[in-house]
């Protein structure tokens, strides 16, 4: 199929290009490169532009005889989307508008959407199901809850198929070592421990060590990006072959703490990873732990990179080989 991947320039879009290509498929990238990099666009076909230009994009679709979308361009720092959230709801939400009218116009009804755990806001119980009620506690949460429900709308208008996709916390690199995490500023707790391994950083910060868990830090589901890519795959042949719309949620059933994290980096790494304990982050959610089994059961995914050990492992690996490359 003629894939159109917006955001394939980005850590878990990069991700599904190379999938994309070793399953015989065409992905053509539409980035902007405000948060992607020219290095990880995989694809042959690369169109640097922006969803805001309604124009373009109906070009690209008819100009490439595109026939699915899979759509991961966003901003996704849920801090930054507290500070600035026109920001998200322009970026996210209106040019999100702008893509699936333009499909509209040149007849493309198929869609894997990027959603997020941060649907759920502080989730009333653990593990989360799809069902869980969506009470998104930040406005790049509100943004992707507002998508999901316009999508139901778009699909009983106007016959647009989406199945959208709601990540825990992605993590980990290609064990290909073709792209990986790469973000300006690092956020995410896993490379900014391999960061402090690495001596690039003196120490990792631990937000908050008073939470009412095991012991007493944050609880996140990581769950390996290739993982993730894969996904994308069998929910597009999900939705081709039964032509059923969905949500599912995609995760690994199982939560590890940020202490724990620490730990699995120091012996990844071999290296002491001097930690500091500093305050709650505002919006952390104490524990967000998926249940991934609608996604098991009926797309048939079986995440393959589970242990928290690999997945760490495959960051440590990428970030030596992109220090290497200069990247
Ligand atoms: N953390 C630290 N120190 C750091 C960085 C992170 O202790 O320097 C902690 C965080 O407080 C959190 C955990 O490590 O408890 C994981 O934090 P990340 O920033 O790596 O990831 P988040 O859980 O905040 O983000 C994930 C997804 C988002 C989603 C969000 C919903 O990446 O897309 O969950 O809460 F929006």
């Amino acid at each position: 199929m003629n894939i159109l991947v917006t955001g394939g320039a980005g850590y878990i879009g990069s991700h599904f290009v190379k999938a994309a290509i070793g399953a015989g498929h065409r992905p053509v990238v539409l980035d902007n490169l405000s948060t992607g990099h020219r290095w990880a666009v995989l694809a042959e076909d690369f169109y640097d532009a922006d969803l805001a230009d309604g124009a373009k994009l109906k070009d690209i679709l008819s100009k490439e005889r595109i026939e699915a979308v899979v759509h991961f361009a966003a901003n996704a720092y849920v801090g930054e989307s507290i500070e600035n959230p026109t920001k998200y709801f322009n970026n996210n939400y209106v040019n999100t508008l702008k893509l699936l009218d333009a499909m509209l116009e040149c007849g493309v009804r198929t869609l894997i959407f990027s959603s997020t755990c941060a649907v759920y806001g502080i989730p009333g119980s653990i593990p989360i199901t799809e069902d869980e009620p969506k009470k998104p506690i930040n406005p790049y949460g509100l943004t992707k809850h507002f998508i999901e429900e316009t999508l139901k709308w778009y699909e009983s208008a106007y016959g647009l198929n989406c199945i959208a996709l709601r990540y825990f916390n992605a993590a980990g690199a290609d064990p290909g070592l073709d792209t990986g995490e790469m973000h300006d500023p690092e956020t995410h707790l896993i490379p900014l421990v391999l960061e402090a391994a690495a001596g690039r950083r003196e120490f990792i910060e631990i937000f908050g060590a008073d939470y009412d868990t095991p012991d007493g830090t944050c609880v996140r589901d990581y769950i390996h990006v290739s993982d993730l890519a894969v996904a994308h795959l069998l929910a597009l042949d999900y939705l081709m072959t039964a032509g059923k719309s969905g949500t599912f949620n995609l995760g690994g059933n199982r939560g590890h703490s940020v202490r724990e994290v620490i730990d699995v980096a120091r012996s990844v790494t071999s290296s002491d990873i001097p930690v500091r304990q500093g305050q709650r982050r505002p919006g952390d959610p104490p524990v967000l732990v998926s249940d991934s089994t609608h996604a098991r059961q009926t797309l048939g995914w079986e995440p393959g990179y589970e242990d928290i050990s690999v997945i760490v492992g495959h960051a440590w690996q990428w970030m030596k080989k992109a220090g290497e490359m200069g990247l």
